[in-house]
């Protein structure tokens, strides 16, 4: 494993939870002391639930709201009502049960029918927070991520065109699998942030956690093999089911 990079293995997928929490307040109240602002990128589907019903209860009162932006590092090609929108999974689970300013969420227009005029927009809405020179790339503070049993990350999916993109830092990326546009971060964007958290909880992520630690297969294979924070440091949080099949050595 790279030098910037931890597997911590948690027991109970509660342990995952608290873990994960305690790693996400500590960027937050880090972030806001040296640079006066937090900048996240939340992951969507069903495992980070969990955290952010965490966060909201145990840290609402606690953390610089004010300072803390809340982004999405990928999004389902459906409006923000849709019971598959990850903006409406951590809406109901974590935004709409803390003071934070509703100018400091920035979702992804993704009811637009238009999925590529979706991520252009959203790219755009990136750029203008971050204010950077044309080709640089921003640097988010933590950027949470999930992974599926296929190896995939955000809405980077196996063997996919996003996986080639270098220059976009959103693109909407077609998942033939699926039929569906994804809107998703870039890998160029994932890469660049100064904390990537992986969580990964339950027996059916196990066999791809051991391919991205221990496999040969390719990235265009296991999409979250590509994940390698340039400058920043990489977090995997598993439990004990997820990384059930890891050799002793990872
Ligand atoms: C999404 C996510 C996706 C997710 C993995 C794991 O839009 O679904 O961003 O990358 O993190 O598919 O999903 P689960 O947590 O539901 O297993």
């Amino acid at each position: 494993m790279s030098a910037n990079a931890e597997l911590r293995k948690l027991t109970t997928p509660q342990d995952l939870f608290q873990a994960a929490a305690e790693e996400l307040i500590h960027a937050a109240e880090k972030a806001v002391t040296e640079r006066g602002r937090f900048t996240i990128a939340l992951s969507g589907g069903s495992t980070p639930r969990n955290l952010y019903t965490l966060i909201a209860a145990n840290a609402s009162s606690s953390l610089p709201w004010n300072q803390m932006f809340f982004f999405f590092g990928d999004e389902r090609h459906v409006p923000p009502d849709s019971p598959d929108s990850n903006f409406r999974m951590a809406n109901e689970s974590l935004l709409s049960k803390v003071p934070i300013p509703v100018e400091n969420i920035f979702r992804v227009p993704a009811e637009n029918p238009d999925a590529l005029a979706a991520a252009g927009a959203y790219e755009k809405t990136v750029k203008g927070f971050f204010a950077l020179p044309a080709g640089e790339f921003p640097h988010f503070d933590l950027i949470l991520l999930g992974m599926g049993p296929d190896g995939h990350t955000a809405s980077l999916f196996p063997e996919t065109a996003a996986l080639q993109e270098k220059s976009r830092l959103v693109v909407a990326n077609w998942v033939e699998k699926l039929n569906t546009y994804r809107i998703t971060f870039t890998l160029p964007l994932i890469n660049a942030a100064w904390r990537v958290m992986f969580l990964v909880s339950g027996i059916d992520k196990a066999p791809a956690l051991h391919e991205v630690f221990d496999g040969k297969e390719p990235g265009e294979k296991y999409p979250s093999k590509l994940v390698h924070p340039a400058d920043g440091n990489l977090i995997w949080l598993a439990d004990r089911a997820a990384a059930s099949e890891l050799s002793a050595a990872a």
